[in-house]
């Protein structure tokens, strides 16, 4: 059986080419310290060259996924220069090895598998929180940003960490532009609505972004907890792209969270999706704090509420996830203006249903 999984890991490793040598990553030397365990999670690491597409690692993350019965795939990348300590392997690999390194099945001598780096305690953030789904466009940016405003008016300090490298939405949201100015190298985060951000945003130009995805989300999500100078917070809401992708695992393998918000909208495959990103975080030992229903229905000017995009979704996701539906936040066109144009509903129309809907989710949390 461990011949056959490894037989396989190598078979889809030899389909992962990379363009930049027109050779496939296990010809090409590029993965080593490949670690299996008996219940289907696949460990390894990619040597990453500077010239090389980071997207590679995503590439390997897909195919080794692809294979029946491997549940988890945690790509580590190194840099292909300086590899050579990486890893407890390191010395003996002394960089690239010749061949894919031994699979341990089951991997109990924990000594020789590649160690995930050990999620690190930062005291000075408070609850950091991850605000994720499965599925994009569901509003995760939206119900981060009036959060973190909602806090910061109940008095708490709040920094708000945009790692959705994929699109950085919340200097808009929030209605910053500017750089962060960089003072004795430590990133000094900018303040909008009472609370300190840092944003992918504020470093890259829009068009790109493309060199900072895959690999490069550890070392900057590392950079955002460790080089900005927070000061001291009681909040620390991280805005995550959609999915279970690299930003997710660089999080959770850099920092320990309080938890996880799941946001869905109350459709079926909505819900779908968010089950499957909820037990991502649950499999890593991140609690699920609570579900919140965004675009829950429409209020209609004759008063009707109109489901639009159906009903219920965030209450059964609840469920089966048993955790609270932290609240319902009806589709109302101001909450997208107030995303566009930087001020936040909470601060733009705190009386709208939308709003108000918000303010008690952050109440919910703030006092749970
Ligand atoms: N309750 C709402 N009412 C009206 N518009 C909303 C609501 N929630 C979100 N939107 C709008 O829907 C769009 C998607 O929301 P948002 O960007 O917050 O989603 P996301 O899950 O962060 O998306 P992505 O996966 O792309 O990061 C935005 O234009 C936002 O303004
Ligand atoms: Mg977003």
């Amino acid at each position: 059986m461990a011949e056959a999984l490894t037989a396989r890991i190598d078979r889809a490793l030899a389909s992962v080419v990379n363009h930049r040598t027109g050779r496939n990553v296990l010809d090409g030397e590029q993965v080593r310290d490949i670690a299996t365990s008996t219940d289907g999670r696949v460990q390894l690491t990619l040597l990453l060259g500077a010239g090389d597409d980071p997207t590679l690692a995503r590439d390997i993350r897909h195919a080794v996924a692809a294979i029946d019965g491997v549940q988890d795939v945690r790509v580590n990348v190194a840099d292909a220069n300086s590899a050579s300590g990486a890893g407890p392997e390191g010395g003996r690999a002394g960089g690239a090895a010749r061949n894919p390194l031994p699979v341990m099945q089951p991997p109990q001598s924990a000594q020789r598998a590649v160690p995930a780096p050990t999620p690190q305690a930062f005291p000075t953030l408070g609850r950091i929180i991850a605000v994720s789904s499965g599925k994009g466009g569901v509003g995760k940016s939206t119900v981060t940003v009036n959060l973190a405003v909602s806090l910061a008016k109940r008095g708490r300090h709040v920094g708000l960490m945009d790692a959705d490298i994929y699109g950085p939405d919340i200097p808009r949201m929030m209605g910053v532009s500017a750089a962060p100015p960089v003072e004795n190298e430590k990133i000094v985060p900018l303040e909008a609505h009472g609370v300190k951000l840092m944003s992918l945003g504020f470093l890259v130009e829009r068009d790109q972004p493309a060199i900072w995805r895959g690999p490069i989300v550890m070392k900057v999500i590392n950079q955002f907890l460790r080089d900005v100078r927070w000061g001291r917070l009681d909040y620390l809401l991280v805005d995550m792209p959609p999915g279970t992708g690299d930003a997710q695992l660089s999080l959770v393998q850099a920092a320990h969270l309080a938890g996880a918000i799941i946001v869905t909208t109350p459709q079926d495959v909505a819900v779908g999706d968010a089950l499957r990103g909820a037990k991502m975080f649950e499999r890593v030992g991140v609690p699920v704090l609570g579900v919140v229903e965004n675009m829950s229905w429409f209020d209609a000017p004759d008063g009707s509420r109109l489901p639009i995009f159906g009903s219920g979704g965030g209450a059964r996701l609840a469920l089966e996830l048993g955790v609270r539906l932290l609240g319902e936040v009806p589709l109302h066109q101001p909450v997208r203006e107030g995303g566009d144009s930087g001020t936040p509903i909470v601060v733009g129309d705190p009386s709208s249903g939308a709003a108000r809907a918000l303010t008690a989710i952050a109440e919910a949390l703030d006092t749970a």
